[in-house]
C-alpha cells in the first residue's frame, strides 16, 4: 500500500465519507485549496480496485504548541522550539473501517514526518483528536496534553525509536 498526495483533478472526494461531515467537507472542499497554498499537504490511499476511489486520508501541517498546556515535567525541555508537526486531519471511509487502515495511515504520516525531521528539525508530532478518538492514538504512543484531554502529542525521539 502506498499513499499518494490528493489530486482534485484525479480523486472522487465527493464519494469519500467517513462519518463525520467536518472531515468529508474539508477533503471536498479544502484540502486541496491549502495544499495549493502550501499551508498543508493530503496524502490519500486508493482502493486497489478503482484508484480515483479514496479509502482513507490524511493532512499534515505544522503548528505552534501553547508551552503552558503542556506537561509540566517537559516544558523546560522544549521551551527553545514550540514548532510543531500537526496531523491536521486523518479519517477512513466507512466502508473500509476496522480494517487496520486508520492505523496503517498513522504510521504512514509518522514516517513522512521522520523523514521530514531529518530535513528541518522538530521535536514533536501532536494530533488534535475527535471526541472518543484519543484512545486510537494512545495505542500508538501518543500521550495527552494537560488543557485538554483532545490534544495529544508523540516526540520524534520515541517514533525514530519505533519505527527505525
Ligand atoms: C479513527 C479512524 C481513523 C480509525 O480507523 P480504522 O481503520 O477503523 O481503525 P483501525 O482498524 O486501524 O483500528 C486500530 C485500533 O484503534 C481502535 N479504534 C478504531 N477506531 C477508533 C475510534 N474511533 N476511537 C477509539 N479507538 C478506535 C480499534 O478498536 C483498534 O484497536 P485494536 O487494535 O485494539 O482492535 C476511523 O474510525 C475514522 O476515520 N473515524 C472517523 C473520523 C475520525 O474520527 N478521525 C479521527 C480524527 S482525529
Amino acid at each position: 500500500m502506498i499513499t499518494v498526495a490528493l489530486d482534485a483533478k484525479k480523486h472522487n472526494r465527493n464519494s469519500f465519507d467517513c462519518g463525520v461531515e467536518a472531515l468529508n467537507n474539508y477533503l471536498k472542499l479544502i484540502a486541496n485549496q491549502q495544499s495549493n497554498k502550501d499551508n498543508s499537504r493530503t496524502y490519500v490511499l486508493e482502493d486497489k480496485e478503482d484508484d480515483t476511489s479514496i479509502v482513507g486520508f490524511y493532512t499534515l501541517t505544522m503548528a505552534n504548541i501553547d508551552l503552558n498546556s503542556f506537561p509540566s515535567k517537559l516544558q523546560k525541555k522544549y521551551q527553545y522550539n514550540n514548532t510543531v508537526a500537526l496531523i491536521a486531519r486523518l479519517a477512513v471511509d466507512k466502508k473500509y473501517m476496522k480494517n487496520s487502515i486508520g492505523s496503517w495511515l498513522l504510521v504512514d504520516a509518522l514516517k513522512k514526518l521522520l523523514n521530514a525531521s531529518d530535513t528541518v528539525g522538530f521535536p514533536l508530532v501532536i494530533v488534535d483528536s475527535k471526541d472518543g478518538v484519543s484512545s486510537f492514538y494512545e495505542k500508538y504512543g501518543f500521550k495527552k496534553f494537560e488543557d485538554t484531554s483532545n490534544k495529544l502529542f508523540i516526540s520524534i525521539s520515541d517514533i525514530r525509536a519505533c519505527l527505525k
